[in-house]
C-alpha cells in the first residue's frame, strides 16, 4: 500500500514524540492493523494490554466504549480516540436509567454487561463479560438466574451453553444481526471443505449453522490452528483481510458485513490524534470508580 506508506511513517514518529502506543481491535483495517497497531486483539486482549500500558499515551484503534474501558483500566494515562463518534449499537441500545431499572425489577438478581456498553451503564451492574469469557463469568456468579445485557443473542447463545437461566435485554449488534443462515448454508453448498466460523452476536440460526463461535480472537485461533481449505469469517470485513496476511494457504469466502463505527477510524485520523493530541477521553471519577470494579472483577478472574 504505498500510498499509505508516508501516513505510516508520520504517526510511528509521532508515536515516539508523545511517548504513545496504539492498541488496535481485530476490526481495523490492515494497514493500521498490521502497521501501526503496537497491540492488537479482541476486547478482553486489549483491556488487559490497556492495564499494562506504560507509555503516557493509549491511542484506542477501536469503538468509545473501547477507548472508556482503557481509560478505566489505566487511569491515570491519556486515552485518546481518531473519533469521538465512532459508537456502536449494543452500547447505546442501553443506559444506566434502563439498568436501575433492570434492578428493581429483578431484585436479587446478579447483571452482568458485555463489555459493549457505556462506562456508565457498567457502573450500574456487577460484573464484565466479553465475547470471549461470557460464560466463565455468568457461572462464576453461583446464581440461579443471571441478567447478560445488552445482546439479545450472545444472551441466547451463552443459555445454549449454561444451565443458568439467562434474562436478556433487547440490544442487537447492527453488523452481525444482518447475517442469515440461508445466505451461509448458499455459500457453503455441498462443499464440506468450508468451514463457518461466527461470532455469538449472530443471530442463533447461524450460530447453529456454523461450525465453531467464539470471540474474534477465538475466531482467528481456530483458522490459524485449523487451516481449513475454506473459510468464511461470519463477522466484520477487516478480520478476513488480517488473517489472511497470517494465513496465506487458507481461502476466506466472505460475505461479511462493514462496522460503520469501526470504520470510522483511518490512519489520517490517528495521526491527527497524535499531532493534536485531540479526542482525548475521559470518565467521570465516581462513575469509574464503580464501572472499573466490574471491568477489574471479569480480569482477575479471567487471568
Ligand atoms: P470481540 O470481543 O470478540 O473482539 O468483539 C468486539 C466486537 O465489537 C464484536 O462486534
Ligand atoms: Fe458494536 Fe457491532 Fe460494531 Fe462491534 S461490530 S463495534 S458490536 S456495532
Amino acid at each position: 500500500w504505498p500510498h499509505y506508506a508516508p501516513l505510516i511513517k508520520a504517526i510511528n514518529v509521532m508515536k515516539k514524540e508523545r511517548n504513545a502506543v496504539v492498541l488496535a481491535h481485530n476490526y481495523m483495517t490492515p494497514e493500521i492493523f498490521h502497521c501501526v497497531g503496537d497491540f492488537r486483539g479482541d476486547s478482553l486482549q486489549l483491556a488487559r494490554e490497556a492495564a499494562n500500558v506504560d507509555a503516557d499515551v493509549i491511542v484506542q484503534a477501536g469503538v468509545h466504549f473501547m477507548a472508556e474501558t482503557s481509560k478505566l483500566m489505566n487511569p491515570n494515562k491519556t486515552v485518546l480516540i481518531p473519533d469521538l463518534e465512532a459508537g456502536c449499537s449494543l452500547a447505546s441500545s442501553i443506559t444506566a436509567e434502563d439498568v436501575r431499572a433492570l434492578r428493581e425489577a429483578y431484585p436479587g438478581v446478579p447483571i452482568v454487561t458485555y463489555v459493549n456498553t457505556s462506562a456508565a451503564v457498567k457502573a450500574e451492574c456487577d460484573i464484565c463479560c466479553t465475547s470471549s469469557n461470557a460464560v466463565k463469568v455468568v457461572e462464576s456468579l453461583n446464581a440461579p438466574r443471571v441478567l447478560l445485557i445488552p445482546d439479545e443473542y450472545l444472551a441466547k447463545y451463552v443459555a445454549t451453553q449454561t444451565d443458568v437461566e439467562i434474562i436478556a435485554w433487547k440490544g442487537r449488534c447492527e453488523v452481525h444481526e444482518r447475517f442469515t443462515a440461508n445466505e451461509l448454508e448458499a455459500l457453503r453448498g455441498d462443499d464440506p471443505g468450508v468451514k463457518i466460523i461466527a461470532h455469538p452476536e449472530c443471530p442463533p440460526d447461524v450460530i447453529n449453522t456454523a461450525d465453531f463461535t467464539g470471540s474474534t480472537a477465538a475466531m482467528i485461533n481456530w483458522v490459524k490452528d485449523h487451516q481449513p481449505n475454506k473459510v468464511i469469517l461470519v463477522t466484520e470485513c477487516s478480520m478476513s483481510s488480517n488473517v489472511a496476511a497470517e494465513a496465506p494457504n487458507v481461502e476466506f469466502v466472505r460475505p461479511c458485513n462493514l462496522c460503520p463505527h469501526m470504520k470510522r477510524i483511518s490512519l489520517e485520523k490517528i495521526l491527527d490524534s497524535l499531532v493534536y493530541m485531540q479526542n482525548e477521553v475521559t470518565v467521570d471519577p465516581e462513575i469509574a470508580e464503580r464501572a472499573r470494579r466490574a471491568v477489574e472483577r471479569m480480569v482477575n478472574l479471567t487471568n
